[in-house]
């Protein structure tokens, strides 16, 4: 866990350092973090893309774009990083019996990876799609209004 707090130090340095020095909107600056990342963190996750993105106040579309074009950049060191939402507007729609549900089917905590290496969980303060939560993301892909029977299924499906 501590290591994974000090990558995202060192990944929010380096993404304010390259901002810097290449200037808000640089394609080629993009370029860079999304390499540096990939050296140093061993994949760019769908997190980091977006927070290239804010970075470089740029749309996310563009960085996955530019990352289409680096066969070398993989998206994530695991197959499924689920991510679930742990703000209180969530919490108020029901989320603690998600995430409960959640940590059970998949077996881990968060901040973890499954033994296989194929989910790793982790929790978000906020996705800002509260009037749709419950919410979690799979692969950067949102699963709303979530309840203990709807996330079963959605998880079980990947899990299978
Ligand atoms: S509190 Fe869950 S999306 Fe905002």
């Amino acid at each position: 866990m501590c290591e994974e707090r000090n990558e995202e130090l060192i990944f929010k340095d380096m993404l304010e350092e390259v901002v810097e020095n290449f200037g808000e909107g640089s394609q080629e600056g993009v370029k860079f973090a999304i390499k540096k990342c990939q050296e140093d963190l061993g994949c760019v996750s769908i997190s980091h893309q977006k927070q290239i993105a804010e970075a470089f106040e740029l749309d996310e579309k563009i960085i996955k774009t530019i990352i289409k074009f680096m066969p070398s950049v993989k998206e994530s060191k695991v197959e499924y990083e689920v991510i679930c939402c742990t703000g209180a507007r969530c919490a108020k729609n029901g989320s603690m019996e998600v995430l409960k549900a959640v940590k059970n089917i998949i077996g881990i905590d968060f901040n973890e990876t499954t033994e296989d290496g194929k989910i790793s969980l982790r929790s978000q303060n906020c996705f800002k799609k509260c009037k749709f939560g419950p919410n979690i993301m799979i692969n950067g892909k949102f699963y709303h209004q979530m309840d203990k029977e709807k996330v079963q299924k959605v998880l079980e499906d990947i899990i299978k």
